[in-house]
């Protein structure tokens, strides 16, 4: 198929991109590089340097003709959100709504978007499935929430048909170890971990240490991104060979504590890794994770990748890269 991925040029999206490239599929590229980067690009694919901000640029793009594209552009830090939601209305929902109307205008009608667990908020029940209530907790999950409803719609009318793909907490490297680009001013655990083995940061913090778990700090569900780019390609896959959306809970079903992560992370790397306990971060749920068997149903997806230990030491693995060892 000719697929047009915008923000393959990102963490999520270069793996996407592989794995794509893996099966035949010919790809198109389109990225601001605004936190994508040049090196993430693979030689087989064509790269437009756009905007979907750009109306125009857009239209450009789908004038090229594709079968499908999957929309991985979007801001995603979730407390950024709440500090500067004008930012995240703008690239994500209007972003989004750019997109949207030039591929109906096009009429490329097959669609894979990343949407997140942020659209659930507080758990309710775990593991948490895909009827579970969605109340997001910060803008962030609304925006991908308000997204999905506008999917909905352009099904109904445009006879758009789209994977909704709800990220649990994504992490890790290319097993293969051909992409290692990092991203920048990290916030996330892992790499937050990893910067500190690799001495680019001198300590961590790890924000509360007093929820109601098993050694007190947060349970998230870590799926790799290699699992991710392979739930992408089934999506493709399944909305091409059933003509139906599909909204679906993509995690590992398993839950790891921060401290846990962060115990591994000494074993694997033989760094100390110093971390101190401080106060909790706003907004942090004590446990969240998910039951895939929905995507086990209709995708035939299972995560390969995502055990405590792959994920680190590919993460581990792409810092090395960069520091030249
Ligand atoms: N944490 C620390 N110290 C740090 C960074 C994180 O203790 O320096 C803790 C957090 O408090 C949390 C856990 O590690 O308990 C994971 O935090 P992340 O910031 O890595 O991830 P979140 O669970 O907050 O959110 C991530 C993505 C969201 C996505 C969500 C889906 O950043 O975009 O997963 O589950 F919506």
């Amino acid at each position: 198929m000719k697929v047009l991925v915008i923000g393959g040029a990102g963490y999520i999206g270069s793996h996407v991109v592989k794995a794509l490239l893996k099966k035949n599929h010919e790809i198109t590229v389109f990225d601001n590089l605004s936190s994508g980067l040049r090196q993430n690009l693979f030689k087989q694919n064509t790269f437009i340097h756009g905007d979907i901000l750009n109306p125009a640029q857009l239209d450009a793009a789908f004038e090229r003709g594709f079968d499908a594209f999957i929309h991985l552009a979007a801001s995603k830090a979730a407390g950024e959100s709440m500090i500067v939601p004008e930012k995240y209305a703008v690239n994500n929902i209007i972003g989004t709504i750019n997109i949207l109307n030039a591929a109906m205008k096009h009429n490329c009608k097959k669609m894979v978007f990343s949407s997140s667990a942020a659209v659930f908020g507080a758990p309710q029940y775990l593991p948490i499935d895909e009827k579970h209530p969605q109340n997001p907790e910060n803008f962030y999950g609304y925006t991908k929430l308000d997204i999905e409803h506008y999917l909905a719609w352009y099904d109904q009318i445009r006879g758009l048909k789209y994977a909704a793909l709800r990220y649990f907490n994504a992490a890790g490297y290319d097993p293969e170890g051909e992409l290692y680009g990092l991203e920048q001013n990290p916030a996330n655990l892992l790499p937050v971990i990893m910067e500190v083995a690799a001495g680019m940061r001198k300590e961590m913090s790890i924000f509360g240490n007093d929820y109601d778990t098993r050694d007190g700090t947060c349970i998230r569900d870590y799926v790799h991104v290699a699992d991710l780019a392979d739930a992408h390609v089934k999506a493709l896959d399944y909305i091409s060979a059933k003509n139906e959306s599909l909204t679906v809970n993509l995690g590992s079903e398993t839950g790891i504590s921060v401290t846990e992560m962060v115990e591994a992370a000494r074993r694997i790397t033989g760094k100390e890794i110093p971390a101190k306990y401080v106060d909790r971060r706003p907004g942090d749920p004590s446990c969240l994770y998910a039951t895939s068997a929905y995507a086990r149903e209709k995708l035939n997806w299972k995560a390969q990748y995502s055990d405590i230990d792959t994920l680190i030491s590919s993460t581990w693995q792409a810092y090395q890269k960069n520091l030249g060892k």
